[in-house]
């Protein structure tokens, strides 16, 4: 099964999609937007820009690393709090380890081994992660500056233009990353990216949540569904050994809504291996497109969580890295296990798994893909 969403096109480019200014407007106005978010060491301003639906709720994404920088969603008493980590400015980001929020590639998650073979090639990548390749290298999407463009209050829109090698990665790859708020309390991202050479690519979003709204709280209470029957077990160096296994009368089942806490330091190989969960899960479908992923409900607060994707896997993990020395937003130390992600992708090291589904993508291609992740409270 390949549901990599190309259409092949011609002579159209992701970049030439991407029109206008990027400069930010000086207007006279009692909201600025976007406003400065603080410089990056070789002195480069970054901005910050905030959405805003008709419900109140509130996505702010940097054009650093195209990063979701806070999204702020109602609990059951309509109370808003900001429910992702992060940083309070760009140095935060610039010198942080744990991708929050940011936007991964060229290939979120791992590549065994640090390369891979394509049309005859090996190509070498840069090896950040023991001797593999994670989330794009030593400086991944996360770390670039993105052009940025409001395209209505709701909207923003960012490019960036991968050169042909770097961090490894063959052709200059053109990536655009949609950001949408909707009415619903939807925020949509949509991802659009062209070649001009034979490339592979896995792009995701990397937003830690704590439902909460407080990350002094850890996420083991939140509860999670999982609509993926099948995931696909790790080695000691968390890359796929291939195999596809069932979660059948394993801790990873959560195809019935669980605690994410319930099972998490069970005698389990699996969960020994990752320090708890950080597993791609095989979403269930039947067909291609956007289906229903995951859901997650946090009983305090009553919020929920809901992520829909076209990709065939979503990565789980429950910030099992996080250990105190990542001094987030207000300065707030975070913890173990005070955050989990559901990152939408294709499947580690697929360039190295010929049977998993393929993460090409070659000139007169478009690659495209949309993840939702739907708020609500009850
Ligand atoms: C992903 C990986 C984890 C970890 C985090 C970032 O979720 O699977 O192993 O690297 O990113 O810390």
């Amino acid at each position: 099964m390949n549901v990599v969403k190309i259409v092949t096109v011609v002579g159209l480019s992701a970049a030439l999609l991407f029109v206008g200014s990027c400069k930010p407007k000086a207007e006279a106005s009692s909201e600025m937007n976007p406003t400065t978010f603080g410089k990056t060491a070789d002195g480069k301003q970054a901005l910050l820009y905030v959405l805003k639906n008709k419900s109140g709720m509130q996505a702010a994404i940097t054009n650093y690393g195209a990063t979701l920088v806070s999204l702020k969603t109602p609990d059951r008493q309509g109370k808003f709090a900001d429910v992702i980590l992060g940083y309070d400015n760009v140095p935060g980001y610039e010198n942080g380890k744990a991708y929050f929020g940011g936007t991964v590639g060229r290939y979120a998650n791992r590549i065994g081994k640090s390369q891979f073979t394509l049309d005859g090639t090996t190509y070498k990548l840069a090896v950040n992660d023991g001797a593999n390749s994670l989330h794009g290298g030593l400086k991944g999407f996360n770390k670039v500056f993105w052009d940025a463009k409001l395209l209505s209050p709701t909207s923003l829109q960012l490019h960036y233009l991968s050169k042909d090698g770097e961090e490894g990665y063959p052709g200059n790859l053109s990536v655009l990353v949609t950001y949408t708020l909707t009415d619903n309390n939807e925020l949509k991202i949509d991802y659009l990216a062209t070649t001009d050479k034979d490339t592979v690519l896995n792009l995701t979003n990397h937003a830690y949540f704590n439902l909460t709204g407080d990350p002094k709280n850890d996420v083991l209470q939140h509860q999670l569904t999982l609509y993926a029957s099948r995931f696909t077990p790790i080695d000691s160096t968390l890359i796929p050994t291939g195999e596809i296994r069932s979660v059948k009368n394993t801790p990873l089942d959560f195809t019935t809504d669980t605690a994410i806490g319930a099972r998490i330091n069970q005698d389990d190989e699996q969960l020994k291996l990752a320090k708890g969960y950080d597993h791609n899960f095989v979403i269930d479908r039947s067909s291609d497109g956007s289906v229903k992923a995951a859901e997650v409900y946090e009983p305090t607060s009553g919020r929920v969580l809901d992520v829909y994707t076209d990709q065939p896997g979503i990565q789980f993990y429950t910030g099992n890295f996080l250990n105190g020395t990542e001094k987030g937003k207000g300065g707030q130390a975070y913890n173990y296990r005070t955050a989990f992600c559901l990152e939408t992708q294709h499947f580690p090291d697929s360039p190295n798994k010929p049977d998993f589904p393929s993460t090409e993508l070659k000139p007169g291609q478009q690659y495209r893909s949309t993840t939702v992740y739907k708020f609500s409270a009850r």
